[in-house]
């Protein structure tokens, strides 16, 4: 039955944290797959949530089903972090959130129902934008067009190409994903003038906005991050928005993120939640519970609350001063090359501009893992590697 098979090389991202895992260089460093480490070198569990997780050893009374769209308590913690408290989004009813494992799991949710609700199902997505989002769209049957995005001239965006391709070729009725911020893979975002721009033009050509939001709290705060989200919000009718609390809470195991659907009216919005349902049925029947309920918990409680905004604010900051730790060794290191875009680049992606043969020289000499692409895991940088990094991008890049 099987004969005809042969092996298919896997998602490159996660081949390297295993060439990384089988590296017996004690200088390897690991600057590949998007998850926070701290100066050792590890991903801790943040306080906040080991002791969220002691409250529901002790209050945790079922392990039953939770139901399609997991726990409401969960929902109304989504729409307070993405929208802000008091939106009037939340209080008109106009946005339902579901419980889904991961930011992935939000994305291949909302990639069904867009496949199963929308005629002509598109959606334009930047160029480029992170690996995963193209299999789960195609695996949805949803025809994928890319606008320009990444300038590597300026390492900033291609604002004009990006509307000039979305004004020439996007319908009525298509979707546009958009990164609400530190944009995966390149670091480089929207500016809210920008954010502002795109959404007139999305009002005005009647495109579905799709938000991906993985990285909230690593730019520039938990509110700042979702500016340009809660703008366009706040102007266009229907949207869909997937989040991950895999970053921000450091519960990446655990597979925690939402799907949240707002429309022009509840009803409207509630018909649309009842379509995504069926969609989750088909696909993981319901969500985990874990991982929500450590987010809910924390979230009900103002002092673990507290707690975990200065957990968060601590990964950005340490992530931040890498970034200019980095810039400023690079530059003292007289490599001809100037990194100093890297200061603006925003979350735990930096695209360094190393071409790919100097990603491989990197990695075959120096056990240095970086995705093919250039892309950096900036919180994979600590005070024991950066000399041993920076000596080495010097001698590749010259
Ligand atoms: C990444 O881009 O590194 C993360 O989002 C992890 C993943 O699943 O790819």
């Amino acid at each position: 039955m099987f004969k005809h098979l042969s092996a298919v090389p896997g998602d490159p991202l996660l081949a390297l944290i295993i060439a990384h895992r089988n590296d017996p260089n004690p200088n390897k460093v690991d600057l590949g797959v998007g998850v926070y480490k701290d100066d050792n070198g590890n991903t801790p569990i943040l306080n906040s949530v080991k002791k969220a997780e002691a409250i529901l050893l002790q209050q945790e009374d079922s392990k039953s089903y939770l139901g399609i769209n997991g726990a409401p308590e969960f929902a109304a913690v989504i729409q307070e972090l993405l929208l802000g408290k008091d939106n009037t989004i939340i209080k008109d009813k106009r946005i339902f959130s579901a419980q889904t494992p991961g930011g992935t799991g939000a994305l291949k949710v909302a990639a069904d129902f867009i496949g199963s609700s929308l005629p002509n199902p598109k959606i334009w997505v930047s160029d480029p934008t992170w690996g995963n989002h193209l299999p789960i769209f195609r695996s949805a049957g949803l025809s994928i067009e890319t606008y320009p995005y990444y300038d590597p001239e300026t390492n900033g965006v291609r604002f004009d190409d990006m509307m000039k391709t979305l004004k020439a070729d996007a319908k009525a009725g298509d979707t546009i994903l958009l990164h609400a911020c530190c944009h995966n893979p390149t670091g480089v975002d929207l500016s809210f003038e920008q954010w502002q721009e795109v959404t007139s033009f999305v009002a005005e050509r009647g495109l579905l906005p799709l938000v991906d939001a993985a990285y909230q709290g690593f730019g520039d705060g938990l509110d700042e991050d979702m500016a340009g989200l809660r703008h366009m919000a706040s102007i266009i009718p229907n949207m869909l928005i997937c989040n991950s609390f895999s970053k921000n809470f450091g519960i990446y195991r655990e597979r925690c993120g939402g799907l949240s659907v707002i429309a022009e009216t509840s009803e409207e919005a509630s018909n649309a939640y009842s379509i995504i349902g069926l969609a989750i049925r088909a696909n993981y029947s319901m969500p985990p519970a874990h991982g929500a309920a450590v987010v809910y918990t924390i979230m009900n409680d103002p002092e673990l609350k507290a707690e975990w905004v200065e957990e968060v604010s601590a990964m950005r900051n340490r992530i931040n001063t890498l970034r200019n730790q980095l810039v400023e060794k690079l530059a003292a290191s007289n490599t001809k090359k100037d990194f100093s875009f890297i200061r603006a680049q925003r979350g735990m992606f930096s695209y360094s501009g190393l071409t790919v043969d100097q990603v491989h020289t990197l990695r075959n000499d120096y056990s240095i893992y970086i995705a093919d692409t250039g892309r950096m895991n900036v919180a994979g940088i600590t005070d024991n590697n950066i000399d041993y990094l920076c000596d080495a991008i010097a001698t590749v890049v010259g």
